[in-house]
């Protein structure tokens, strides 16, 4: 039997990309789904498309910038199932551009949502996982976790950062059976180029999207991390095209 099925996995960042492909496939697993982003349109759509195929989905319109909303979101998960096995932090801009831009307001955006709302995620679930003494905080970090090109520092920064604090999760959580994984794709897909607003660098970050990967391939991996025994945690993964380079 799948170490899948009913297991109840929140998902930020479901509405598109990596996190609707995430859902899709640990529904056809038999996971019970808690999605949260922004767009409701979005998440109601996808929730109706997992029930049709028969599994369970519920949503909640969340930003993962606001704590207050993320405690909600996990109240919510709570409520309705019982349990968190899974969080699986994806939710993530990238806004790439120049340092000399000054671009303040992209950096705090990526400050905001690739890692406070990384520690927001943590901050909600750990309660309840810690008195279950099971749980798996999966986080979406990025090749730019590892890798800093020019035009990608601050978004390079956050993945860093989440690099660094799902470690530290690790090595805090060991002893009470919470798992962490850290999932750092290359180029994928989805719709996050379309926040790249510095026209010097967009044609550049096309060039290397033109070999980009489906979003299918990062929820395998995300699926993988989930389906292992609960005393084996895959720690991290590095998820390239096979034709990417850098
Ligand atoms: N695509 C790639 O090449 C690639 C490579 C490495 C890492 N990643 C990482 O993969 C993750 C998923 O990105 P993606 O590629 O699937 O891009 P995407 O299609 O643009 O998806 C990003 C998701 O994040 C959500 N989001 C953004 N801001 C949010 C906020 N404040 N609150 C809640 N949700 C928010 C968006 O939903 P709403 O707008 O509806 O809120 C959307 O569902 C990100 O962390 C990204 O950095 C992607």
């Amino acid at each position: 039997m799948s170490n899948i099925k009913d297991k109840v996995v929140v998902i930020t960042g479901a509405s598109s990309g990596i996190g609707e492909a995430a859902a899709k496939e640990l529904a056809s697993k038999g996971a019970k789904l808690v999605l949260a982003a922004r767009r409701e349109d979005r998440l109601k759509k996808l929730q109706e498309e997992i029930q049709k195929d028969g599994a369970q989905a519920i949503y909640k319109v969340t930003d993962v910038t606001s704590h207050e909303q993320m405690e909600e979101l996990a109240e919510i998960a709570l409520k309705e199932f019982g349990k968190i096995d899974v969080l699986v932090n994806n939710a993530g801009v990238m806004p790439h551009s120049f340092l000399y831009k000054k671009k303040v307001d992209d950096w705090n955006k990526m400050i905001d949502v690739n890692i406070k709302g990384v520690l927001y995620g943590i901050a909600a679930v750990l309660p309840a996982m810690r008195e279950q003494k099971s749980g798996h905080i999966i986080s979406v970090s990025s090749v730019a976790g590892h890798v800093v090109g020019a035009g990608s520092t601050v978004y390079a920064g956050t993945k860093h950062a989440v690099r660094a604090i799902s470690e530290g999760l690790r090595k805090e959580e060991a002893g009470n059976n919470i798992r962490s994984t850290i999932i750092s794709p290359g180029a994928v897909a989805t719709e996050l180029t379309n926040s790249i607003t510095d026209m010097d660098l967009k044609p550049g970050i096309d060039k290397i999207y033109e070999g980009a990967i489906a979003a299918d391939s990062i929820a395998r991996a995300i699926a993988f991390a989930i389906e292992q025994p609960a005393d084996v945690a895959i720690n991290e993964m590095i998820i390239r095209p096979t034709s990417q380079d850098r």
